[in-house]
């Protein structure tokens, strides 16, 4: 093969790469739904094929889409295989560092954060880069605020993946007393669901900690709460 046709071949792979990169986080965010981080952890012990299409409910006709979603998955690092003896040699699969995250037990899951960041209200506005209104608009007919008031399943979806991003606070802030060495208060201005005022309020609780977010998000939880 000549050197055009190697480097052709090279920038084809590249290219596909790229273009199929949407694989991998759709396959992550059907993963999260279907609950496969938690079925692999609560199985205790590296885990079939068969043992995990039986352990969240998919019919066994569809072991073999089971499988390839697994490949996937597995491809991009979010599980790993490995063999177990069950009277023959078989693989299963186990966490890795990039699901044990998304395991809804733990206090620090990401799970949420998956499902929020990929739902179609933030995915379609990459189809509209080009356009002179924001994308985000133009996907959605509304600026994102505005939209979120009228799609009450985004709402709850994108705070819920707000507070488990902010919940990751909870391995750090203990360690950062410098940070707030020498202040009496804070205001955490868009702060939200509050979950960051909350994590620091609990490790410093000489701090007095003030949230400030829209009115209609502190009128939702209050409703939530009640
Ligand atoms: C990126 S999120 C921050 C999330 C926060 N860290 C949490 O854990 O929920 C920004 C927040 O600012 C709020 N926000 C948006 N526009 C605002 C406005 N005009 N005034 C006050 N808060 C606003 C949103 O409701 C949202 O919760």
């Amino acid at each position: 093969m000549d050197q055009e046709a190697i480097e052709s071949f090279r920038a084809q792979a590249r290219l596909y790469k790229h273009i199929f990169n949407y694989v991998s986080s759709m396959s992550l965010k059907c993963a999260v739904q279907l609950g496969i981080p938690d079925a692999i952890h609560n199985h205790g012990e590296p885990i079939t094929l068969s043992e995990l299409v039986s352990a969240l409910g998919i019919v066994p006709t569809k072991a073999s889409f089971t499988y390839r979603l697994m490949r996937v998955l597995v491809h991009a690092g979010f599980f790993a295989t490995t063999k177990v003896n069950k009277g023959e040699e078989k693989e299963a699969y186990v966490l890795t560092p990039f699901s044990k995250i998304l395991v809804k037990e733990k206090i620090n899951c990401l799970s949420p954060f998956v499902v929020g960041m990929l739902y179609p209200a933030m995915m379609m506005p990459w189809q509209f880069l080009r356009t002179k209104k924001s994308p985000f608009e133009t996907a959605n007919g509304k600026p994102f605020w505005d939209y979120m008031d009228h799609d009450p399943v985004f709402k709850a979806l994108f705070h819920d993946a707000m507070r488990s991003d902010s919940q990751m606070m909870n391995l750090v802030v203990k360690d950062c007393e410098q940070v707030f060495e020498g202040l009496n208060s804070i205001v955490d201005v868009g702060g939200g669901t509050g979950t960051i005022a909350r994590v620091i309020s609990e490790a410093y609780p000489q701090l007095k900690c003030t949230v400030l977010t829209s009115l209609t998000l502190w009128l939702t939880y209050q409703l939530l709460a009640t």
